[in-house]
Formats: structure tokens, C-alpha cells, sequence
């Protein structure tokens, strides 16, 4: 018996009273890489002995047991999947610039460090963008404008393209959020409306830049990317980040927004898997006056995919210029 076969027995065994619609749609959901929904419900009526006789005499026909009599409408799915990035090749992995607040020294040296290893492709791991203005916290009227700070981004947007030509990735942290959270409060008539939508605004389209939305994380190769305002609550300023990243997630990965280094490595006990996680530094100014004394650190990381679709990935401190390997 396949495994696809296997996994539909199983998944009829658990839900003897739901309707091949319902059960095509759960193994859509738990094994996205296996079921479209038109090969699931294929999959189900052949099992049932559904899709004519010839095929009923190669199965053992399976009974439908007595359906659900509920009349329900499908549940409403949240579930945003996850960008997966298998491509083997090096990505630079970049978080927290906080424009118009960056360093341009410590972005200068990662960059630098990018181009010497001849890095294309890069991921901007959230709050490239600061959104001042759209604080929920009181904001000081003289700082500077969301036009202001979108100028700037879209011309460093611009001069990334031309140092990186594979794909660029860019992740909406919960600095680049703060824009829509500010359209639902004060502009609700305007969502809805193509231009207003984030990805336009930050002009990431018209750069061939791919958007990764807010609470939507990737995998690139084996490791998981994620920004830490869309880890369950209790994240806000642990210890260490990558210890909360694998206590929350239980797979390898990568976190930005704590603005901080940190390294964790963990053996499942039974299955003798290991898990690295790790949280990179900002390349934004370490001082900022909501946080004028932080332990903050400036870096980025290395990710390298290999034929495999596994991750090798190293994560970088700057220090007044230089770069040190720190795990
Ligand atoms: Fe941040
Ligand atoms: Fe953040």
C-alpha cells in the first residue's frame, strides 16, 4: 500500500463522520506537499470505490460510515503558508535597520562582507522600516515623516538591487505593520484599495522584491525564518532569544527583532535530532530614545543551502566595523 493510500485510511479511521469534501480538505491542510484538493478528493472516492467499477475491483472498498448530520459551512482558515526558499545558494540574512535610525557603518560592513563572498541572494528580516509616526505610543511631532522614511527606504531598496542579483525577500516585521494597524484605526475607508496595500507602499513590487507578510514565516532550505512579534506571546525580551525560538517552534531556525546575538542548541533525547536556533543583531543606531540603555549588538547572518535543501548558517557580530563569527 503507498503511503498516499496509508494516510488516507488513516485520516478516515480518525474521521469516521465527516464527508469526503471535509476529509480532502484535512489532508490538504496536514500534508500540503502530498494533496491539491482535486487529487485528495480523487484519492478518497477511489477508496471508497467511487470512481467506477474497474477501479473498485483493483481496491478493498472501504465503508462510509454514517455521515455527520451537522450542516456547518467550512471553518475559515487563517493559515498563511510558509515562503519556501530551496534554492541552493548563500543568502544574507539582515534585520532591524529601523530606517531613518539605521548605522550605516555596521550596514556598510555587512554588505561589504556580502559582496567579498560574492552573496547574491538577501532576506531583510522585518523593521527595515521604522514607521515613526505610526507608533501606538505618544510620537514627538518633529521626527521624521512615514514620506520621509519611504524615500529613504525605496533608494536603499534600489541600491540592494544592484548589489544583489538573485532575490531579494522582504519580511514585514512589526515596525512595517504598524502602517496598516494605522489604516484600520484612522483610514478603514481606504483598505481595500490596491495602492494602499503595504506591498505598494514600500514599492517592493516595481523592485522585483518578494513580500513576506506579517505573521508569515519562510524556510529557507531546513531553517526557519521567522520575526519574533509573530512568536507566541512571552517572546518580548527573553534571555535568550534562539532558547525562547526553539522552546516556541521545536525546528531549527532564525529570529530578528530582539536586536541581540544569541545561539542555542538542542539533541531531542529520543530521536537524537539536533536543532540550532539563533537570534541575529539590528543595523540600526544601538541608542534610541525609548531604549537609551539596551545590551543590543549589531550583525547579521550567512545562510548557505546546499544541494540538499539543508542550511548551514552562521551568525556574524559587527564591532566598530569589524566582523567577528560568533556560532
Ligand atoms: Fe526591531
Ligand atoms: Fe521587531
Amino acid at each position: 500500500m503507498s503511503r498516499r493510500d496509508r494516510i488516507i485510511d488513516e485520516v478516515i479511521d480518525k474521521f469516521p463522520n465527516v464527508g469526503n469534501r471535509t476529509l480532502a480538505r484535512l489532508l490538504v491542510e496536514q500534508y500540503p506537499e502530498l494533496y491539491t484538493i482535486e487529487r485528495a478528493r480523487h484519492s478518497i472516492r477511489y477508496r471508497f470505490g467511487a470512481t467506477g467499477s474497474r477501479d473498485r475491483k483493483k481496491v478493498n472498498v472501504c465503508e462510509h460510515k454514517k455521515h455527520c448530520s451537522l450542516q456547518l459551512p467550512p471553518g475559515i482558515n487563517q493559515v498563511k503558508k510558509p515562503l519556501k526558499l530551496n534554492q541552493p545558494g548563500d543568502w544574507l540574512v539582515i534585520s532591524d535597520l529601523h530606517i531613518p535610525y539605521h548605522d550605516e557603518i555596521a550596514i556598510e560592513t555587512c554588505i561589504r562582507y556580502a559582496v567579498d563572498k560574492k552573496i547574491k541572494n538577501l532576506y531583510i528580516n522585518g523593521d527595515c522600516v521604522d514607521f515613526y509616526k505610526f507608533s501606538d505610543f505618544v510620537v514627538d511631532p518633529r521626527q521624521s515623516s512615514p514620506s520621509n522614511e519611504l524615500e529613504l527606504l525605496r533608494v536603499f531598496l534600489k541600491s540592494l538591487k544592484k548589489q544583489f542579483k538573485g532575490k531579494i525577500v522582504y519580511k514585514i516585521g512589526n515596525h512595517e505593520d504598524r502602517y496598516e494597524r494605522y489604516l484600520y484605526q484612522r483610514a478603514s475607508a481606504v483598505v481595500g484599495i490596491e495602492q494602499f496595500e503595504l506591498d505598494k507602499v514600500l514599492g517592493l513590487g516595481d523592485l522585483g522584491i518578494t513580500c513576506v507578510s506579517s505573521k508569515q514565516h519562510s524556510i529557507v532550505g531546513n531553517l526557519c525564518v521567522f520575526h519574533g512579534h509573530e512568536l507566541p506571546k512571552g517572546m518580548a525580551s527573553p534571555a535568550n532569544p534562539a532558547k525562547s525560538l526553539f522552546t516556541k517552534t521545536g525546528c531549527s531556525g532564525v529570529v530578528g527583532h530582539h536586536h541581540y546575538l544569541s545561539h542555542w542548541c538542542m539533541t531531542e533525547g529520543v530521536r537524537k535530532v539536533t536543532h540550532n536556533t539563533y537570534s541575529i543583531g539590528c543595523l540600526c543606531k544601538l541608542v534610541k530614545d525609548y531604549s537609551p540603555v539596551n545590551n543590543w549588538n549589531h550583525g547579521f547572518g550567512h545562510a548557505r543551502v546546499n544541494s540538499k535543501r539543508r542550511t548551514e548558517f552562521r551568525n556574524y557580530l559587527i564591532d566598530r566595523g569589524q566582523v567577528e563569527c560568533q556560532f
